[in-house]
């Protein structure tokens, strides 16, 4: 058996009295899209805000078999980990390559230089380099997001959290989104997708987790969390399929 990339168990996280995830356990192999799907309010961004170390919590926590307890956002992001959050937090005011720059401050050995990186951005999203040096605030919906993904990509990442990227997005842009996700994965970024967008999410991932007011109510292979008749009456009933 090989190691999770990543690994949580029986996490806590609270607010005060609010317990907003209530010993929630996960795993991540290398390699793999893993989806975590739950209604408004159900402790998604909670746990992407744990794992990223922006909230406290308890309970197991590991990537790469190491303690992430035991680091700070900044030695996360050193590890590999990024989060692309659910407000995109773009500057709008500044403009698109700056936007990206500014993911780029954390540098790991052996990564490759600023430019090459930039490169590889603009290469997986052709949009970026033809409005680079526009306000990032006039851009679309979809290319808000692909600026974000673009950003984060700037720090190389390994294992990229992705809370609710189809937010506010027309499904033909999701779907677009969701393929640079794929495409993402197929490159070797790990990747923990955090939707309410059930059925895409299902579609997009190797392995789900459904999870409802702060606990695991349902976890399995995507296609077959995707079947199951709980979920499709919950989260894929009445959706239209896009495809
Ligand atoms: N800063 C906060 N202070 C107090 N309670 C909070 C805070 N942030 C979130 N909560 C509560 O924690 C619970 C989980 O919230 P969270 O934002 O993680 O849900 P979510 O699954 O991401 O929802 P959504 O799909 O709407 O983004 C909710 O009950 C929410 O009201
Ligand atoms: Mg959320």
């Amino acid at each position: 058996m090989s190691t999770p990339m990543l690994e949580i168990a029986d996490l806590h996280v609270s607010y005060g009295q609010v317990d907003a995830v209530r010993g929630i356990s996960l795993a991540l192999m290398p390699g793999q899209i893993v989806s975590v799907i739950g209604p408004n309010g159900a402790g998604k961004t909670t746990l992407l805000g744990a794992a990223m170390g922006l909230l406290p919590s308890k309970g197991g926590l590991r990537f790469e078999g190491e303690d992430l307890h035991a680091m700070d956002v900044e030695a996360r992001v050193e590890r590999g980990l990024c989060l692309v959050p659910e407000k995109r937090e773009l500057f709008g005011e500044l403009s698109v390559l700056d936007n990206l720059m500014l993911g780029a401050y954390a540098r790991r050995p052996g990564q490759s230089s600023l430019q090459q990186r930039l490169n590889a951005v603009y290469e997986r999203f052709p949009r970026l380099l033809e409005r680079r040096a526009q306000r990032s605030d006039t851009l679309s919906g979809g290319e808000r997001q692909m600026l974000a993904l673009g950003r984060a990509l700037m720090s190389q990442p390994r294992l990229l959290m992705l809370d609710e990227p189809s937010l506010g997005l027309a499904p033909l842009v999701v779907q677009e989104i969701l393929k640079i996700v794929r495409g993402l994965r197929d490159d070797g970024v790990s990747i923990l997708l955090v939707e309410q967008n059930a059925r895409a999410a299902l579609q997009s991932s190797d392995h789900g987790y459904v999870i409802e007011t702060g606990e695991i109510a349902l976890s399995g292979a995507s296609d077959a969390l995707a079947s199951d008749p709980r979920v499709q009456a919950t989260y894929l009933g009445g959706t239209t399929d896009e495809d």
